[in-house]
């Protein structure tokens, strides 16, 4: 059978494995400008586009996620909700993209929330925090690599 193209939200074309899931429990989408965030990420060794939106209406958590920049589709791993381990209480969204390098500032980022890894968490210091983050990377990797 030849392999189909499945669009979901805003044309973020998704193999058909995730589309056929997404039948069952849709994936959630966000879109909005890249702003200036702390610049904790980079220190870190997990640079982050920090996405500027109104009322956050989905469920925080750490996701896998399809990123669409400048016409092009990006794989990423996103925080949404609180940054509990820095105190930092307003909401936000901010995406890791695995394979980019590059200043995104002021670019309108469309994410559709492919896969919920886990909940955010508390962490007692950053090296903490950075052995999360590269056990989430791997398990993105591996999500996307097996659509
Ligand atoms: C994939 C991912 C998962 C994250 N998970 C958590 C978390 O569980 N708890 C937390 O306090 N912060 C979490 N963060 C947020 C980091 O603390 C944040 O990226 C860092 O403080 C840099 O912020 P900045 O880009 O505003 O400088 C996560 C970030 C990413 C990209």
């Amino acid at each position: 059978m030849a392999s189909q193209r499945i669009e979901t939200k805003n044309n973020i074309e998704t193999p058909p494995a995730v589309a056929a899931a997404a039948v069952l429990n849709p994936p959630f989408y966000i879109a909005g400008k890249v702003q200036e965030g702390d610049k904790r990420g980079r220190e870190l060794g997990f640079p982050t586009v920090n996405m500027k939106i109104g009322n956050l209406t989905i469920p925080y958590g750490v996701y896998v996620v399809l990123a669409k920049i400048k016409e092009r589709i990006l794989k990423g791993i996103a925080h949404v909700g609180i940054v509990e381990t820095f105190n930092v209480k307003d909401p936000r969204c901010e995406v890791h993209l695995l394979d980019y390098n590059g200043d995104l500032y002021n670019e309108r980022v469309e994410l559709n929330l492919l896969k919920l890894l886990r909940q955010v968490k508390k962490f007692h210091d950053s090296q903490e925090l950075v052995l999360q983050l590269k056990e989430d990377e791997k398990a993105a990797r591996h999500f996307l690599k097996n659509l």
